[in-house]
């Protein structure tokens, strides 16, 4: 300290008053831009609100009944069955009436502020059937069925079954009807992804006794921390979904 020049004590003054002016500039931008982002959050709010009602606050639904969470999934998987609802090739008059004039750009922020939320799953649903039957729903969920040409799910979805990116959902955490429904939808024509429709050829690969099994299986198992979607890049099933090609 003793050898320090007497005139660079005597500019400390000015530096440090030019430094606190910079800090205070800096505090100053910092708190405009998060104003910024809290409006934008705010109109995003807004925005989903009507979506709250019947997906439950902040898109938690829960796994009882039939609506399905929508927070945490992958953002293209959500925009994509958004543009699905809007375009008919998935069917539930609200969510078509809602979206049906909304543009592209609009969905992709709602999938991106829904799929941003990290929120805790409920627990798991309990249940009432055999352990027979939940092991053969596991061993179709992870293993598939050869003989008949199923393929593992756990090929698609993820070993944890939390989905992949860029757009294949998780399996767990969903209502046990809501899976058996969408299957059912798939079998039946009323559910559909754009071609190729890779889930479209594994429903109808499935029997009613394995979508009661692997339903049953899923909704009994507990999702790991808040579900993460798994990297892009899966097993290779013969089978090809849209969006593979990326
Ligand atoms: C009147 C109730 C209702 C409202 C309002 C509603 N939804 Fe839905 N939503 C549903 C139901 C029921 C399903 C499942 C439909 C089916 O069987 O395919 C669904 C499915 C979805 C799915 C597919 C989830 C998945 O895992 O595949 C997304 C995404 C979704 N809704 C987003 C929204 C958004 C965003 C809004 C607001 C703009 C909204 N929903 C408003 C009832 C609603
Ligand atoms: C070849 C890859 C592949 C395999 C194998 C596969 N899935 Fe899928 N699955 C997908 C993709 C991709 C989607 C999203 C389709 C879309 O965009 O609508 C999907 C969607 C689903 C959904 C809809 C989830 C929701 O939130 O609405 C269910 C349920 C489902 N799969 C169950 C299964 C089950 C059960 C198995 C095993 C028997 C299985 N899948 C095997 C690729 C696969």
């Amino acid at each position: 300290m003793a050898f320090i020049p007497f005139a660079a004590v005597r500019r400390e003054p000015a530096s440090l008053l030019f430094s606190l002016m910079l800090f205070v500039l800096g505090l100053l931008i910092q708190s405009l831009a998060v104003a910024d982002s809290l409006r934008v959050e705010d109109a995003m709010k807004e925005r989903v609100r009507a979506c709250t009602a019947c997906h439950g606050k902040e898109g938690v639904a829960t796994n009882q009944g039939y609506f399905p969470r929508i927070a945490g999934k992958p953002a293209v998987y959500l925009y994509n069955q958004l543009r699905h609802f809007r375009e008919g090739r998935r069917q539930n008059p609200a969510m078509r009436h809602l979206l049906a004039h909304m543009s592209d750009a609009y969905l992709m922020d709602i999938a991106q502020y829904f799929s941003a939320l990290e929120l805790p799953y409920p627990p798991p649903e309990p249940t009432t059937v055999t352990l027979r039957l939940l092991a053969r729903g596991e061993q179709l969920v992870r293993q598939g069925d050869k003989q008949r040409d199923i393929p593992a799910c756990t090929a698609c979805h993820g070993a944890a079954m939390t989905g992949r990116l860029p757009a294949t959902p998780g399996l767990l955490g969903l209502p046990r009807d809501y899976v058996v429904a969408q299957i059912g939808a798939w079998r039946t024509g009323s559910r559909h992804a754009e071609a190729p429709d890779c889930m479209a050829q594994v429903a109808r690969r499935l029997s009613n006794g394995d979508i009661h099994a692997v339903s049953q299986w899923l909704a009994a198992q507990p999702v790991p921390s808040v579900g993460h979607p798994a990297a892009p890049g899966r097993q290779n099933t013969g089978i090809a979904c849209k969006g593979d090609a990326h």
